[in-house]
């Protein structure tokens, strides 16, 4: 099945969840919290969000640009969000769908990072996506250097990081990008050990 159907036209969101993490269409409810995050600085530094993101930008993303781009099966997001109390942790989805191939997109609010979340959704989205849509590849494209982006890439078994200057745009900007490939067929385990920088403030 091509990721792209022929006569994609409805809005028709599966759910998604492993029990602690759902993958669910986004609300008019999830506003406030989608706004946050979209206006922390991890975000404006690392994602393609407009600069100062208020709850209009975050009704507009909600109302329209999400129903439509799914429509046009252009890109399919969900909200990402706790199971048990089904707060907005954060969004996910697959950008830029194109043949059997798509690139990962994500962003989580400072409540959720460090807490497993992010990886859980990104799991659910990767077994949908390989198993439901029929893509072949997905992608992840992390401007340099968002080393907490890169390593739950590789969390999640994401291979060959190539750098290519340049190659992400970022409000009208040409930014430096890390480009990394997951099959269908790989492991969803890292491959290598971890050949970045230890946590942020860990010991040495
Ligand atoms: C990218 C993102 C989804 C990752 O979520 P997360 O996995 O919960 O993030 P964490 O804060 O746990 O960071 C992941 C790992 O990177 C490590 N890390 C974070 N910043 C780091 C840095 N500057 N240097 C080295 N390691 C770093 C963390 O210690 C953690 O490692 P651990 O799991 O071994 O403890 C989340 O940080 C986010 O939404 N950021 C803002 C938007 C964004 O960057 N989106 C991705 C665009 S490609």
């Amino acid at each position: 099945m091509p990721a792209r159907p022929d006569g994609a036209g409805d809005y028709d969101v599966p759910v998604l969840t492993d029990g602690t993490v759902v993958l669910r269409r986004l609300e008019e409810r999830d506003v406030p919290q989608l706004a946050r995050n979209c206006a922390d600085p991890a975000a404006a530094e690392f994602t393609t969000v407009p600069l100062g993101y208020t709850e209009s930008d975050a009704r507009w993303y909600v109302e329209h640009f999400v129903p439509e781009a799914w429509r046009a099966g252009r890109e399919y997001n969900w909200a990402a969000a706790d199971a048990a109390t089904d707060r907005l942790y954060g969004t996910v989805g697959f950008n830029a769908l194109r043949g059997t191939t798509a690139d990962v997109g994500l962003n989580f609010g400072p409540h959720a990072r460090g807490t497993g979340a992010a990886e859980a959704a990104c799991r659910l989205l990767l077994d949908h996506g390989f198993e439901q849509l029929g893509l072949t590849y997905a992608y992840w494209v992390a401007k340099v250097p968002n080393w907490a982006s890169r390593k739950l890439a590789w969390k999640l078994g994401f291979r060959s990081p190539v750098r290519i200057d340049g190659f992400m745009e970022q409000r009208g900007a040409s930014v430096d990008a890390w480009i990394l490939t997951l099959g269908a067929d790989d492991p969803r385990a890292p491959r290598t050990p971890w050949d970045g920088p230890p946590p942020p403030g860990a010991a040495r």
